[in-house]
């Protein structure tokens, strides 16, 4: 029983109360809570309550420490984006910053800023980096990130907003490859946008100078 609860407090601590167990699992486990961590990250049968919000003063370290979380083990990066999304606050350019939170903890967050286009259309930002901490992937987080902020920038009335990466991800969430509309160096697949405006600008983008933060 002293074992049970102490496994209870773990999963607790690390899920948020949200695990969905099979009902036989304390037994099997003889309550290992290597086992009970190992069962969470490798059955993924739990759900997360998370509630969508915006950055408020004093989230600012927790962002820091979950975008390098998040990232650690991304393929594609060189590890700079906890850096850049501190820039980006640091120079006003933090045009939307959202968290995801499950039990008032910061587990996800996106940021969208300002982007330049090189034939001078306006009113287009650029989605990302977006985080989720690693434990709580592939549970829909990220997607709910993804429709809250593009509804915040939308209702902004703004353009339209570029994103960098797979497109087999942001593909869900409208976004779509754009003859002509390019971001020097990446295969041009990789590099979408959604339009709120009709219609789609062509040139290069540029993202704000924070994304060459190091540190
Ligand atoms: C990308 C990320 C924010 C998605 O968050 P999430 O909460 O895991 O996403 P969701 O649960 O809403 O969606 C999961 C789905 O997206 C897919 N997916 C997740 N990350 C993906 C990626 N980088 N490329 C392609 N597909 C991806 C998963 O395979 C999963 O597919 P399924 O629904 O068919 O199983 C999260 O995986 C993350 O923080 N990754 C590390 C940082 C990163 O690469 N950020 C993106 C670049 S800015």
């Amino acid at each position: 029983m002293k074992l049970r609860k102490s496994v209870e407090r773990e999963l607790d601590r690390e899920m948020h109360n949200k695990t969905l167990l099979p009902d036989n699992f304390f037994t099997a486990s003889r309550g290992s809570k290597i086992a009970a961590k190992l069962c969470v990250n490798s059955c993924k049968r739990f759900s997360v309550d998370v509630e969508i919000s915006n950055e408020k003063v004093g989230d600012e370290l927790k962002i820091h420490q979950i975008t390098e979380r998040a990232f650690l083990s991304a393929p594609h990066t060189d590890h700079t984006e906890h850096f850049i999304v501190d820039a980006l606050r640091c120079a006003g350019a933090l045009t939307i910053s959202q968290v995801a939170k499950s039990d008032e903890e910061i587990i996800g967050h996106v940021a969208i800023s300002p982007v330049t286009l090189s034939g001078g259309a306006t009113g287009w930002f650029g989605l990302g980096p977006i985080s989720v901490l690693p434990e709580y992937q592939r549970l829909g987080i990220g997607s709910k990130l993804m429709r809250s902020s593009l509804a915040a920038l939308e209702a902004m009335g703004t353009s339209g907003c570029v994103v960098l990466g797979d497109p087999g991800y942001y593909g869900r969430f409208g976004f779509t490859v754009v003859d002509g509309l390019v971001f020097p160096g990446v295969p041009p697949e990789y590099f979408q946008a959604l339009s709120f405006s009709g219609g789609f600008p062509r040139g290069e983008v540029l993202y704000h100078q924070a994304f060459s933060a190091k540190g």
